[in-house]
């Protein structure tokens, strides 16, 4: 039998401008955070017209600092959804606070609005609402404000997938009160591990520019490049080391640069997955809409017209070369939160219902036609091979 070649989850679009970006920052003599930091975070500032933007070294620790700079700790809760990663609770419950979950609504995978009202009216100790613009779909981030502004709550967008996801209302990431971005390998735009902090206040801006770096007042490149004595410093509070270094943000500035032309590639590979995918009744498409980043393509199956299931259908993707992956193990499915919290599947239906029916296919912007082509035609074989009632 012949072996089918192999279409990679996932592959970085990384070249010459990137590995010139890393040597001019290796012969410059400076490799902890310093002016490509801050190029990048003035760049990616202007890109999204955020009037703060701070690197950090992943989105986790950004989310945790953005929470914390917004009162999130001991005491306090942070609403999101079960139907995301496990650092956008863990990044709470770190600070010492605890998680309440809503579910996802019936229509997509980003949290339900109408949950959020729900959990905002019969609980008092919600400090920050983390909406996840998952797979890069931006959330329903008006009706979220709208009501997190009510109940005198903060808004931080857990944007990790949602980099560059243009609404009309602006860039998601800059819709809450703060945002945070991943750069991690996979990601739409990338710097191996990284993140972007969003904010609007001044005042927070600074708060979360001496979190990352230790607490202390003046960053080493103030320190170095400011003509007060730069032997001087004070810890204002106890912070922590999540700085973004120079070589990985001089990456990111060349990433940024080509996320325009990264952006197209993936929204065309999404949109042929989809018109090939729409006419089948055993699949069902992602939905698109205003803004999508295109991020992650999450194809659903019907295993009730299937003679397989969600595993079964990925062994057998993964038999014909097609490397998948899942998108999201909910956190009620997750060891650490059964510890933690009695939750049940059937408190969160919708995500229940999801995790049981989603496989993320490969989608990043250098697929060849024929990895394209291969993808859409070994879904469509297996799932008719599956197929249950065979018309
Ligand atoms: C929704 C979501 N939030 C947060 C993160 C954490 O990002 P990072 O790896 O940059 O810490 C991820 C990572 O994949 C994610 O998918």
């Amino acid at each position: 039998m012949i072996k089918p070649r192999s279409v990679p989850f996932f592959k970085p679009s990384l070249g010459r401008e990137e590995e010139e970006a890393v040597l001019r920052v290796m012969r410059s003599g400076w490799l902890t955070t310093g002016s490509e930091a801050r190029a990048f975070e003035d760049e990616f500032a202007r890109f999204v017209s955020s009037p703060h933007a701070l690197a950090v070294n992943s989105a986790t620790s950004g989310l945790m600092h953005a929470m914390q700079a917004f009162g999130v700790g001991s005491g306090t809760t942070v609403l999101t959804t079960p139907y995301t990663f496990v650092s956008t609770a863990t990044a709470a419950i770190h600070l010492g606070a605890e998680v309440r979950y809503a579910d996802i609504g019936p229509d997509g995978f980003n949290i339900d609005p109408a949950a959020v009202d729900r959990a905002l009216e019969e609980h008092n100790d919600i400090r920050a609402v983390v909406p996840v613009h998952v797979a890069g779909l931006p959330c329903d981030m008006e009706h979220l404000c709208r009501s997190a502004g009510k109940a005198g709550t903060a808004v931080i967008e857990d944007a990790a997938h949602a980099f560059p996801s243009k609404t009309a209302a602006g860039y998601a990431g800059t819709l809450g009160d703060a945002g945070v971005f991943s750069f991690y390998a996979t990601k739409t735009i990338t710097t191996g591990e990284g993140g972007m902090i969003c904010v609007r206040d001044p005042d927070i801006a600074q708060r979360i520019t001496r979190l990352r770096c230790h607490g202390i007042d003046r960053p080493v490149w103030d320190r170095y490049t400011s003509n007060k004595a730069d032997w001087l410093y004070d810890v204002t509070e106890e912070g922590w080391k999540t700085n973004l270094p120079d070589v990985l943000a001089a990456i990111g500035r060349v990433q940024l640069g080509r996320a325009e032309s990264f952006f197209e590639k993936r929204r065309a590979i999404a949109r042929r997955f989809s018109e090939a995918f729409a006419g089948y009744d055993f699949l069902t498409v992602p939905p698109d809409g205003d803004g999508h980043a295109w991020h992650l393509y999450l194809l659903g199956i019907v295993p009730e017209l299937l003679n397989t299931d969600r595993d079964g259908f990925g062994h057998l993707l993964r038999d014909a070369g097609i490397s998948i992956s899942l998108h999201f193990i909910p956190h009620f499915e997750q060891t650490w939160c059964k510890k933690r919290y009695t939750l049940s599947r059937s408190d969160f239906p919708h995500a229940a219902r999801r995790y049981d029916t989603t496989l993320t296919l490969p989608l990043w912007p250098d697929m060849k036609e024929w990895m394209i082509d291969q993808v859409i035609t070994t879904v469509i074989s297996i799932g008719k091979a599956q197929y249950r009632r065979r018309p």
